[in-house]
């Protein structure tokens, strides 16, 4: 099935004069299906503004609604607020069809774990090619019982009685792992602690204090936390504003810096530390970045980025940055291509297990398009062109909505055009992507629709 925005079949990205101009970043991906999540476990009515209406948090919407909860959009002039209203929560009667989005998948699985439901719960090739061991083996520890295909989708979760609460340590830095536990540990028995050695975006913790529920966090010196919370807490409705997302607004900031002539300004965006491991490294590179207007938006720090065209080069991105960026390496290896000089992005074995081996696939594109590139099982060598970038070569996006828009904006700059075999996943992320994109003066061949 087609996303929502989609742009099916090829997509042609020219090389373009100049972008300029002021624009929105769209809603926070990972703020959004939590705000979703978390109003539907809510005794209440939770009201969110800026919500990302992409496919897969539209999926999330749509697998809350099979759960029992009331979830509706409602149109308004100053765009739509989505009203979210917790009820008791029952066996869907279908399988829950999560699409590309292994957010929504993992963290519903571990609420639907915590409320003691049984669902089914399928996704599509990418999403069923992904590991989902990594969040039923805490669960199964909390008293989950829950059949997969060989620790993959599709997942049968049974019903059960109250999980057990846990004392987890993370294997991996994985917002959704921990998201899981977390969530599950709300309807639990007893106190869930989860101990994460290198601390990863932690929207669920911010967003379970929004809701009224009672959460510690410890940071040792180290950097890394320890998160206690009890089980039998009952969230309370809340109004979210969700603030634009920093890893959609990395393609306008970086499309910005290797466009020459261009500024541009992306307003609105979350710089929570543990999500701004793009901005730290292209400012490292020598990209002339700034974030004016910094304040608070329900709980997040939010700011408005400015970025001109910038001279780069090649930085070594350490392994301890991975978590704060790990959406980021597609376009920043786009970055890299046209900086002077080397950059290695170490510790992104993750980055194997996205929604494609990213890896391999920023590898592919690359080389299609006359950029050189070393890896290994956990690292990725680019070959800085200084600027020269031959471009001319087609991409396989391989369901990947960020290998989609990374190599889209590689074209904006490239010596000649490059060309992407499939555009329908960016409307799993970034349905306005060509919109805004064109609005700040970009060239792309298709889609015209949006
Ligand atoms: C997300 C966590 C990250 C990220 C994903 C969103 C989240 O995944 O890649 O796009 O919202 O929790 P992992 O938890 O697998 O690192």
């Amino acid at each position: 099935m087609a996303a929502a925005g989609a742009a099916a079949g090829s997509i042609l990205a020219h090389p373009s004069m100049r972008l300029a101009g002021s624009v929105v970043a769209p809603g926070d991906k990972s703020v959004s299906h939590r705000a979703l999540i978390l109003g539907a476990m809510a005794e209440g009515e939770t009201v969110i503004r800026g919500l990302l209406e992409g496919d897969d948090v539209r999926r999330t919407g749509s697998a809350l609604r099979a759960l029992g909860a009331l979830v509706e959009r409602d149109r308004r002039a100053d765009g739509p607020i989505w009203r979210v209203e917790g009820r008791p929560w029952r066996a869907p009667a279908r399988a829950l069809y999560m699409g590309n989005s292994g957010t929504g998948c993992r963290l519903l699985i571990g609420a639907a774990a915590g409320r003691g439901v049984a669902a089914v719960f399928d996704g599509d090739a990418s999403l069923r090619s992904r590991p989902m061991g990594r969040i039923l083996d805490p669960l199964a520890k909390m008293g989950a019982c829950a059949a997969s295909r060989e620790g993959q989708l599709p997942v049968s979760l049974a019903a059960s009685g109250r999980l057990r609460g846990a004392d987890y340590v993370l294997p991996t830095p994985s917002a959704q792992i921990k998201s899981a536990v977390l969530l599950a540990g709300l309807g639990a028995q007893g106190e869930t602690i989860i101990r994460e050695p290198v601390p990863c975006r932690d929207h669920t913790e911010r967003m379970l204090e929004a809701f009224g529920a009672a959460i510690a966090i410890e940071t040792e010196p180290a950097g890394g936390r320890t998160i206690r919370i009890d089980g039998g807490q009952s969230p309370v409705a809340t109004a979210i504003d969700a603030p634009g997302d920093p890893s959609s607004a990395a393609f306008l900031v970086a499309a910005a810096l290797i466009v020459p002539d261009s500024d541009i300004l992306v307003r609105g965006v979350l710089v929570n530390p543990l999500r701004a491991g793009f901005y730290e490294t292209a400012r490292e590179m020598g990209a002339d970045l700034s974030f004016e207007n910094q304040r608070l938006q329900s709980g997040e720090p939010v700011a408005d980025i400015r970025a001109r065209t910038s001279s780069l080069r090649g930085v070594e991105v350490p392994a301890n940055r991975a978590a704060s960026m790990i959406d980021e390496y597609p376009i920043l290896s786009v970055l890299a291509a046209f900086a002077e000089g080397e950059t290695l992005m170490a510790g992104v074995e993750e980055l194997r297990v996205k929604e494609s081996d990213r890896i391999a696939a920023c590898e592919a594109g690359l080389a299609a398009n006359g950029v050189k590139t070393e890896s290994g099982r956990d690292w990725l060598r680019v070959f800085g062109r200084a600027g020269d970038v031959p471009g001319g070569g087609r991409v396989a996006t391989r369901q990947d909505h960020r290998i989609a828009m990374s190599f889209l904006v590689m074209g904006l700059a490239a010596k000649k055009a490059i060309e992407i075999d499939d555009g329908s996943m960016i409307g799993t992320s970034f349905p306005d992507f060509f919109a805004l994109m064109r609005s700040l003066g970009a060239a792309f061949d298709a889609p015209t629709s949006d």
